[in-house]
């Protein structure tokens, strides 16, 4: 999906310095052909998936596509040509939950027309406070929550399971690229996050168990695993760390990266063996949310900004090649001038290689929600531009040190650009980069880096053949 596109997606309250892709259109993650063919009326059933919000959803809906797969759906692109539809929905800002009324009610449309047979809504509204509602109000089919996603295997006609992250059932088996989550839920308590209270209190997933299945998916051609988790780096088991969990997850997969991390819980070792081993992408995600110690307080992030600077320090220091981004939330309740300002200082002295800018969004039953100090719209647009272009300067800075060195890129994507003559890749340092090259997915193509915007590089053609 190109820049643009991806930009006007998004609602006004959310920009990025990179791709992060929020409600994206539903993508083809299975090539394999359907196995058994589920028939309605003498014809292939079909269903469509539509993912909402974070990384952590893509990975439940891959699960969910999955199941749906394997009780003989054929997936399709278009509402209108689906029997089931899954809207797998985020919760973390408001437009969010307008967007799904807005899907909800042209689904609602179309079961009277008798196009759309069955709705399903998944996801973090599904286990929010609304879903109810909304189940009303658009009569839809089956509500779950991000803990019983795999209810939807009895719900297609699969026997029943108990539990939705097994090895048994990992998402993107068979592809380049997989996500393996490693923890679900969250331990703190930000004043204005809702997903404590929508994916629970923290839940690890066994060491043995994780590394099963990165075995099998390596085994059936894998080349690219990420580690999920809402604080991956909290994971932890009977004294062994994310540290050692990752070693050795890295010690099978030959490419690893991780996300999203908490600054409380990253540890310094962690950060070196970023640098050191070789099969890890050197690009870390470390929300910091705001500059200002008041504020932090405020939000319960739990570290104060030198904390976090320090960790960047250790982070630039054994990854001098690396790339860092973070999170930040402008206009949250009580933010001052002063406050602001001090972001802004942040993003200066951590210069970014790129960010996620949010502005502050009420969520219902957060804490922040019900805070006094409400920052003026006007105000919280003019900071959230200001960080916003403070982070492009920075990762624009940043991206053109890369100019002119030799690089070996793994292919993301196949030529998808906005013309079709450029593929998309990751260097190691974790930059994207456009190339021109017919290089299949989880390839890698070594190619000089010529030109650089804010928000990706641009290669040159590539020396020799995709290996
Ligand atoms: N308002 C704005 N941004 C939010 N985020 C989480 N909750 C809110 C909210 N209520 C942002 C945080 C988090 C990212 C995933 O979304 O920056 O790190
Ligand atoms: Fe939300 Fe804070 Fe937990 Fe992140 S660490 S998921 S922002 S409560």
């Amino acid at each position: 999906m190109s820049r643009r596109k991806n930009m006007s997606n998004e609602a006004e309250n959310t920009a990025h310095a990179t791709g992060k892709d929020l409600g994206a259109p539903p993508i083809l993650l299975t090539k394999k052909p359907t196995r058994a063919r589920a028939s309605a009326g003498g014809r292939t059933k079909t269903a469509c998936i539509r993912t909402f919000g974070c990384q952590m959803n893509v990975h439940d809906s891959d699960r969910m596509r999955r199941m749906i797969r394997d009780a003989g759906y054929a997936e399709v692109l278009r509402y209108e040509d689906a029997d089931l539809v899954v809207l797998n929905t985020c919760y973390v800002r408001e437009n969010a939950v307008d967007r799904v009324r807005g899907h909800l009610g042209e689904l609602n449309r179309l079961k009277k027309e008798g196009r759309v047979k069955k709705v399903a809504l998944t996801g973090c509204i599904g286990a929010g406070q609304e879903a109810r509602d909304l189940e009303r109000a658009y009569g839809i089919d089956l509500v779950l929550g991000t803990h019983n996603t795999y209810e939807l295997a009895q719900f297609v006609g699969l026997p029943g399971m108990e539990e939705t992250f097994t090895p048994e059932l990992p998402g993107t088996e068979g592809e380049h690229t997989a996500f393996v989550t490693i923890m679900t839920g969250c331990n703190y308590q930000c004043s204005y996050c809702v997903v404590p209270s929508v994916r629970g209190r923290m839940v690890c997933r066994p060491m043995e168990n994780v590394l099963l299945e990165v075995r099998r998916l390596v085994e059936s051609g894998t080349r690219y695993v990420t580690l999920l988790g809402q604080t991956v780096d909290a994971w932890r088991e009977d004294g062994r760390r994310f540290c050692d969990l990752l070693q050795r997850v890295a010690d099978i997969a030959p490419r690893v990266w991780f996300t999203t991390s908490h600054p409380s819980n990253m540890e310094d070792r962690t950060l070196r063996l970023i640098g050191q081993k070789d099969t890890l992408v050197k690009r870390l995600h470390l929300p910091v949310q705001s500059g200002s110690d008041r504020m932090l307080k405020i939000m319960h992030r739990g570290y104060k900004s030198e904390r976090y600077r320090r960790k960047i320090e250790v982070f630039r220091d054994a990854v001098p090649d690396g790339t860092l981004s973070t999170d930040i939330i402008v206009g949250h309740p009580r933010e001052t001038e002063g406050d602001h300002e001090e972001t802004l200082k942040l993003v200066e002295d951590c210069s970014f290689d790129a960010a996620y800018v949010f502005k502050f969004s009420p969520r219902r039953g957060t804490e922040a929600a019900e805070l006094p100090g409400t920052v003026p719209e006007e105000v919280a647009q003019r900071r959230f531009l200001e960080v916003l272009r403070a982070i492009e300067q920075s990762a624009f800075r940043r991206n053109r040190r890369k100019i002119g060195s030799v690089e070996e890129i793994y292919i993301r994507h196949g030529r998808t650009g906005e013309d079709g003559k450029a593929a998309v890749g990751e260097t190691w340092s974790g930059h994207a980069v456009h190339v021109v090259t017919d290089a299949e997915p989880g390839r890698y193509v070594t190619a000089k880096i010529e030109t650089a915007g804010p928000h990706v590089l641009y290669a040159g053609v590539p020396f020799g053949p995709p290996r």
